[in-house]
């Protein structure tokens, strides 16, 4: 796991914006001393506690959420027969940023972000629950640095990644415009957004289905021409779908 601050990208002050140096195994700003802890090698920036249900649901789902208990076959329902096998492959060929800054948008437990720590320079991932990335902590790469954050407040540079990837997690952002805007600021000109999400072109297109999701984790669910225009509206140059059954993969460039 390597030091939050000789990753490539530096994050920014929560207070004021200003980039954060380490001191005293904790962030802290130079301009106006607030202070970011970082707790068991995870930086923990502040977070909205009151924003959802989302963090207690995902702490609790962190220990059994790779296992066949659950991922594996989550997937497997949500994408059909003809998903690809390994959703996280086909994410890291859409960012193409071998060598490059990579931000990992809610990383969960780290599930994606140890396959795109092999290809590149360093990898940021950040997620509201303490308990998935914890769990992403115990299988640490020496390129991986990992902070507790919220993907709607991203603290770092603008253009300061090569590529953002958010795997499974665009529909439960609670403001997704302001995320979206976030995730296109930190982005270097010509960054790559890629991911998946849920698509209500399926079974999902079910009033029960996006009722039972919007009220157990608040999620939302897609059409892929709403999300293009929204992708394309916050600057977004080229943004390209695949869909098998109710997983959507999208590509985007800014
Ligand atoms: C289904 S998991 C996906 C984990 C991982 N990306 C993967 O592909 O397996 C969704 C994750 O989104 C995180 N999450 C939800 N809202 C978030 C937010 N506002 N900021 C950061 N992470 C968030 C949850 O805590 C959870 O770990
Ligand atoms: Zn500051």
């Amino acid at each position: 796991m390597v030091d939050p601050t000789q990753a490539g990208v530096t994050p920014t002050c929560p207070a004021c914006e200003a980039a954060l140096t380490v001191r005293a195994e904790a962030l802290h700003c130079p301009a106006c001393e607030e202070t970011v802890p970082v707790v068991d090698g995870i930086a923990r920036f502040p977070v909205s506690v009151e924003q959802s249900a989302v963090p207690p649901v995902f702490d609790a789902l962190a220990s059994i959420y790779e296992t066949p208990l659950w991922f594996p076959v989550v997937y497997r329902v949500i994408g059909g027969p003809h998903a690809p096998i390994d959703d996280r492959a086909r994410i890291v060929d859409a960012l193409d940023v071998t060598g490059g800054d990579v931000l990992d948008v809610a990383c969960g437990t780290g599930r994606l972000t140890r396959v795109l720590a092999a290809d590149a320079a360093a990898v940021w991932g950040i997620d509201v629950s303490m308990g998935m990335v914890r769990r992403a902590r115990r299988d640490g790469r020496h390129n991986v640095v990992l902070a507790q954050m919220d993907a709607e407040d991203l603290r770092f540079e603008d253009g300061a990644f090569e590529g953002v990837a958010c795997g499974w997690a665009l529909h439960l952002f609670a403001d997704i415009p302001t995320t979206v805007a976030e995730i296109h600021r930190v982005l270097a000109p010509d960054g790559r957004f890629a991911g998946t999400t849920l698509s209500a072109d399926s079974l999902l297109a079910l009033p029960a289905a996006q009722y039972g999701l919007a009220e157990t984790i608040g999620a939302h669910v897609f059409d892929h021409e709403e999300l293009r225009e929204l992708l394309l509206e916050t600057g977004f140059r080229t943004v390209q779908f695949e869909r098998y059954g109710a997983a959507l993969f999208f590509r985007a460039t800014k």
